[in-house]
């Protein structure tokens, strides 16, 4: 609370006070948080973390801060923004390689992201070689409530997995297993399509470097598939040390802000829920798609009250399935076929929808599942169309 107000409640008799503040609580834990607004209950200090990541998860870059030789856009926020800062949009990126006649695939040049953009310097623009065969799509991931699905203990989401189908339903998931750059341990990865990080600094330096350019203590090179190291060097002038450097007042770096603001970002809040969206929660789980997206996950004990053994309404279990639509490429621990369930909280504020923005409706979305979702996909499809409505209007609440 802010000082004046506090001097405020001090001034008013004990009992006007004691109302005041209980009218107060009321009003806090009644109102609901609104998509971009951080975690509840978070203390003043966090707060001010956020604020300062936010600051620069906005923060446009230019080529002479580092952007580029070669990037996808020149801020976080440009591809998670809808409907608010840490969302998503319908910006694609692209991957490619190639897939030989026994079906081993094979990066190109050493890497799969092929990017949009190049500093004004044409020879540093990437291009995907005549060889590739795989050219793949993929739509950014919404980042609300990634401190939560960032305190998901591995365990809980190895617990989940059946690579062998012994319980016959047909339904394999498998951890995604990779080594962490921040810890170089064995970790589950849980963010990403490929489910290729485990924790958001990983992937705040990751994402730093690789969709724009800014090299940083966890990904030092610049890259761009494709462009020779000496013409790199001409559009990109090599410059002593990293590009994201530490401030000098708060101590942190551009990656320790990304990774403060989305894990201490609220995740989205259930939409209204009809009768007729309660009827299709039930049909939601015996229809079979709670088996992969798992209504809740708890967090494990933690030191910070706000993520301490807290549920985690995401409805995914975080394991790699093949439902039919993989994009054909290889990354960290997930195959060709593999994609990582997506969270569907929120989805009611989310359109294109599947890894590729492939599907513009959740009908649509729910018959492209194949593959390990071919039995549950069948009895969406045999389902009454009065089903099947209830069904989407459950989806629609969330
Ligand atoms: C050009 C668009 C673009 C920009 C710019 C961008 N992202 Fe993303 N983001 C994506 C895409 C696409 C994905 C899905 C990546 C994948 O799995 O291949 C993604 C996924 C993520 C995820 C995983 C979320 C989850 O739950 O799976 C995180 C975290 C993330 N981005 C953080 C960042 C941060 C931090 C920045 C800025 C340093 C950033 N992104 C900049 C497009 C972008
Ligand atoms: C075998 C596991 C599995 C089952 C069963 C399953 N899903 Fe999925 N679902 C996935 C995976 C994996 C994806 C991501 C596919 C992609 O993007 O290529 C997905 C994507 C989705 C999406 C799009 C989400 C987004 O962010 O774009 C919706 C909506 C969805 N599923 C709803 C359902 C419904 C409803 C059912 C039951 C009728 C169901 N799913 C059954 C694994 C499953």
């Amino acid at each position: 609370m802010t000082k004046p107000g506090g001097q405020e409640i001090r001034r008013l008799t004990a009992p006007a006070a004691l109302l005041g503040v209980l009218l107060l609580g009321a009003q806090s834990s009644e109102r609901q948080t609104l998509p971009g607004d951080p975690l509840p209950g978070i203390t003043a200090m966090e707060f001010e973390l956020f604020r300062m990541g936010l600051e620069d998860f906005t923060e446009v870059e230019t080529p002479e801060d580092g952007l580029g030789p070669a990037f996808n856009g020149n801020s976080c926020a440009v591809c998670h923004s809808v409907p608010a800062i840490g969302g998503m949009s319908s910006i694609t990126e692209t991957r490619a390689g190639r897939v030989d006649e026994t079906g081993t695939f094979t990066e190109l040049n050493g890497g799969t992201l092929f990017h949009l953009f190049s500093v004004p310097d044409h020879r540093c623009q990437v291009q995907i070689p005549p060889e590739a065969n795989v050219i793949a799509r993929r739509l950014p991931v919404p980042v609300f409530g990634a401190g939560l699905i960032e305190a998901i203990p591995d365990e809980t989401i190895v617990a989940m997995e059946d690579p062998e189908d012994r319980n016959g339903d047909g339904i394999r998931g498998r951890a995604a297993w990779i080594t962490d750059v921040v810890t170089n341990r064995s970790r589950v990865g849980r963010f990403g399509w490929k489910a290729q990080h485990a924790t958001l600094l990983a992937f705040s330096g990751d994402a730093y470097r690789n969709e724009m350019g800014i090299t940083n203590e966890l990904f030092p090179g610049e890259v761009a598939l494709g462009v020779a190291p000496e013409t790199l060097a001409l559009c990109a002038p090599p410059r002593k040390g990293l590009e994201d450097v530490r401030d000098r007042r708060s101590g942190l770096r551009g990656i320790d802000n990304f990774e403060n603001f989305m894990r201490l970002l609220a995740p989205v809040a259930r939409g209204p829920v009809t009768s007729l969206a309660r009827e299709g929660e039930l049909i939601f789980q015996s229809a079979g798609c709670a088996a992969c997206h798992v209504p809740v996950l708890w967090t494990g004990p933690h030191a910070n009250p706000a993520f301490d053994r807290k549920p985690v309404e995401l409805y995914s279990d975080l394991l790699l399935h093949d439902v039919g639509t993989g994009d054909g490429i290889e990354q960290a621990s997930a195959g060709m076929n593999e994609i990582r369930t997506p969270a569907l909280w929120g989805l009611r504020l989310r359109r294109p929808l599947l890894h590729d923005g492939g599907a513009a409706t959740m009908d649509e979305a729910i018959r492209r599942h194949g593959g390990e979702a071919s039995a549950v996909t069948a009895r969406y499809t045999h389902a009454t169309a009065e089903q099947r409505r209830a069904l989407l209007a459950f989806l629609g609440s969330l």
